[in-house]
């Protein structure tokens, strides 16, 4: 295992988030709704809707069922309802091709409304242990910093370097930690304006650390 999955799993272990109410579930359903929840809203604003969410629609045939205006009364409030819609259509779309169960596979998920490479990783690790990278904002920051990549991580060039690093830095096993390890080193400590470098496990090893650029990666949009 590369010394960076190791130390973040680790830190996972004694520093990561181990009770938000998506954790301890093997339910796809379940981890899909947290995962497209937690694109562009933050954990503590997710929680109470996600729960309210799954009160109200407990599996993927009753969001299936549902009329979209339902659903998307119950988004009211966290935004981006493209969301919501992708959601209601994907699980129809999941009654229909997969006979109401949560695709398994990587491609079939992909191939879902809403979901991109990063999103699918994730729910692939985390429902079904599968050995995938993730690269969502968060890890783009922490990946940029640590390796000292420079380059707008929006381009094309910079992203494709970025996804064979988060490839090739995978652990063979504890997969699901070692990506939740990675979302949650991103969100508490490598934060973009006010980075934790003092209490950081791979300080010593981090390059924006090493060369003071921390605050300059990951490197802005041109102008
Ligand atoms: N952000 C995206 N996915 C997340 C997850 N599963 N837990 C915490 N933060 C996240």
């Amino acid at each position: 295992m590369s010394d960076f999955a190791q130390h973040l799993i680790r830190w996972q272990k004694a520093h990561g988030r181990h009770n938000l109410p998506w954790q301890g579930t093997r339910d796809a359903y379940r981890i899909w709704l947290s995962e497209i929840m937690l694109q562009q809203t933050q954990v503590g604003t997710v929680i109470p809707y996600y729960l309210r969410f799954l009160e109200r629609f407990p599996n993927l045939a009753r969001l299936a069922d549902a009329p979209l205006d339902e659903v998307l009364a119950l988004w009211s409030g966290l935004g981006y309802y493209s969301r919501g819609r992708n959601l209601h259509a994907a699980a129809r779309l999941v009654m229909e091709r997969h006979g109401g169960a949560f695709p398994e596979y990587i491609e079939d998920i992909i191939a879902l409304p809403g979901i991109g490479r990063s999103t699918a990783a994730a729910i692939a690790a985390f429902a079904y242990g599968a050995h995938c990278a993730i690269l969502d904002g968060n890890v783009k920051r922490v990946l940029t910093r640590h390796f000292g990549i420079a380059g707008h991580p929006g381009a094309k060039k910079t992203e494709t370097e970025l996804w064979l690093l988060a490839e090739s830095l995978l652990p063979a096993h504890q997969v699901n930690t070692y990506t939740q390890a990675l979302m949650d080193f991103g969100a508490t400590l490598c934060t973009r304006a006010k980075p934790r470098c003092a209490s950081c496990p791979l300080g010593s090893s981090c390059v924006a650390l090493a060369t003071d650029s921390v605050a300059r990666l990951p490197t802005s949009r041109p102008k």
